[in-house]
Order: C-alpha cells, then sequence, then structure tokens
C-alpha cells in the first residue's frame, strides 16, 4: 500500500485536485491519498469553487475533501510528499528531522519534466483559465504517477 499526500499552500486549489485526479486514475485498494497546505488560512474549508467547477466538468467530485494543514507527522504517515511549486517546497522541507524524510518530498511536475524543477502556479488569483492550466498540467503529472502505482504489485 503506497500512502501519498498532495501539498499546496491553502489546500483549496491545487492540491485538492492532485488528490481527486490521482484518486481517479488508481486502484483503490493499491494507494492511500490525501493533501494538505502548508498554511492553515483556510483550514477546515471545502475546495474552492473554480477547483471543483474544473474537477466536475472533468467527472471527479471533489466537494467532500475539507482543507488541513500539513503536519511533521505527515512524514510518518506517507512514503511520497507530491508539492506543486518551489515555495511549498522549502516550506515542507523546512519541517523534515532527517535525510529520509527529506527525500520523500517531490515537486510534482518532475514526473513529467525530470529534474526542471518546475511549479504548478497558483491559481488562487488568477481566473479560470488558471484553474483549466492546472488541471491539464496535473491531469498529466498523474497519469504517470498512477501507471508507476498500478504497475506494482503490492
Ligand atoms: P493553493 O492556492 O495553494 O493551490 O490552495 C492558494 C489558496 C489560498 C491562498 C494562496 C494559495 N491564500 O493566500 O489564501
Amino acid at each position: 500500500m503506497t500512502k501519498i499526500l498532495m501539498v499546496c499552500l491553502g489546500n483549496i486549489c491545487r492540491s485538492p485536485l492532485a488528490e481527486g485526479i490521482l484518486k481517479s486514475k488508481v486502484f483503490d485498494f493499491k494507494v492511500v491519498i490525501d493533501s494538505a497546505g502548508t498554511g492553515a488560512y483556510h483550514e477546515g474549508k471545502k475546495p474552492d469553487k473554480r477547483s471543483i467547477t474544473i474537477a466536475k466538468k472533468n467527472n471527479i467530485d471533489i466537494t467532500s475533501q475539507s482543507a488541513r494543514k500539513f503536519l511533521v507527522e505527515d512524514f510518518d504517515k506517507f512514503d511520497i510528499i507530491y508539492v506543486m511549486d518551489n515555495s511549498n517546497y522549502e516550506n515542507v522541507v523546512k519541517l523534515a528531522r532527517n535525510e529520509e524524510d527529506k527525500s520523500k518530498v517531490k515537486l510534482i511536475l518532475n514526473e513529467i519534466f525530470p529534474n526542471e524543477n518546475l511549479d504548478v502556479p497558483d491559481p488562487y488569483y488568477g481566473g479560470s483559465f488558471g484553474f483549466k492550466n492546472v488541471y491539464d498540467m496535473l491531469d498529466e503529472a498523474c497519469e504517470i504517477i498512477a501507471k508507476k502505482l498500478n504497475a506494482h504489485g503490492k
């Protein structure tokens, strides 16, 4: 059973989409998927309406998710921590207690563009075009992640 955590800043725009998209692509008996934010401003809230809308257009329901903050214990609970951008990376790695924790943290777009360290842009202050763009990037990254997970015999 592989346990994956998707992390962004607010846990209301990007990481809820990443969680919903990846869940839609994997065999759930093989994988646990959750999401969190490095900031706590939106704790307990549902995803942003614009994320809900773009997910729904793609037949994915993310309305039951609620935002929570990333916690140090998440390093023990998850095998891979996918962050959306370099600032999330810094914020999460700052909390790592050792090299093993640190090695779990990966930029999600490196799945598509290895070693390029690209950001999934923060769409919060932009229009809905931003959300479509984010959705498409996450869909492509999650497709690659899902192929690996589904191929694993665990
Ligand atoms: P997210 O987007 O990190 O993709 O959930 C944001 C949501 C809220 C804020 C920033 C980014 N905010 O500053 O409140």
